[in-house]
């Protein structure tokens, strides 16, 4: 029998391992707002721009095909309603001024009261059949990029917990959207990005101590 090799604990005292310990999923939200500085710096760690060429998160061939929207609802000096992200200048274009969180609540398989009651929504989307292009040439041919999404998302919410965990924000990653539940637009607008589809929510808003 090998002995196991036993490892250094780790050093509780940089600043990565006191967010990796405060790091957790919250699904109970007071009724304040999260200020504009907290979603600012959230979706900056979510994929904001970190240099003229970088990202705050890594992504395959460097295409960044994950998108996030912001569903706001309570959030200081943003109006509620839809927004797209973009990272080349760190700003929400709306797109409806529609409160979404009843709709995107009902969606969520289990549980949806707290999804309801949070301040804001991260919402991650990807064109499949696009990043699936990007990387036709990789085994399994046509499906490989869609991974590669899914890996990117899971990338970014972490971040976004991270940032969370320093800012004393609550969040939550919900993959348990039933997506044939959320319609595909709201009036003439649409839900998503252009042929995106849902990669999962992220509900997040002061947690109740
Ligand atoms: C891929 C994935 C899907 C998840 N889906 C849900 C979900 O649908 N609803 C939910 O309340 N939490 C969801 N979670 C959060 C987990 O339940 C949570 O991370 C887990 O209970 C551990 O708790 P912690 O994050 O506080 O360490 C999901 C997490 C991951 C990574």
């Amino acid at each position: 029998m090998i002995e196991p090799v036993m490892l250094d604990s780790h050093v509780a005292a940089t600043r990565l391992a006191g967010l990796l310990k405060d790091r957790r999923s919250s699904r109970s939200f007071t009724a304040h707002p999260v200020t504009k500085a907290h979603l600012s710096e959230i979706l900056w760690a979510a994929r904001g721009s970190s240099s003229e060429t970088r990202r705050t998160v890594p992504s395959a061939h460097d295409v960044h095909a994950v998108s996030v929207s912001v569903a706001v609802s309570r959030v200081g000096n943003v109006d509620c309603g839809l927004y797209r992200y973009a990272a080349s200048d760190h700003s929400l274009s709306m797109v409806t001024d529609e409160d979404l969180h009843p709709t995107l609540a009902s969606a969520c398989i289990v549980d949806e009261e707290w999804v309801k009651d949070s301040a804001a929504i991260l919402m991650l989307s990807a064109d499949f059949e696009k990043v699936n292009a990007e990387f036709a040439e990789q085994w399994p041919y046509g499906r490989r990029g869609e991974r590669y999404a899914w890996l990117e998302a899971g990338h970014i919410s972490q971040n976004v917990y991270l940032a969370c965990a320093e800012l004393g924000v609550g969040v939550t990653f919900v993959g348990g959207v039933d997506e044939r539940l959320l319609p595909q637009a709201i009036g003439n607008i649409a839900l998503l990005p252009h042929n995106h589809e849902l990669l999962g929510l992220m509900p997040l808003g002061i947690a109740r101590p």
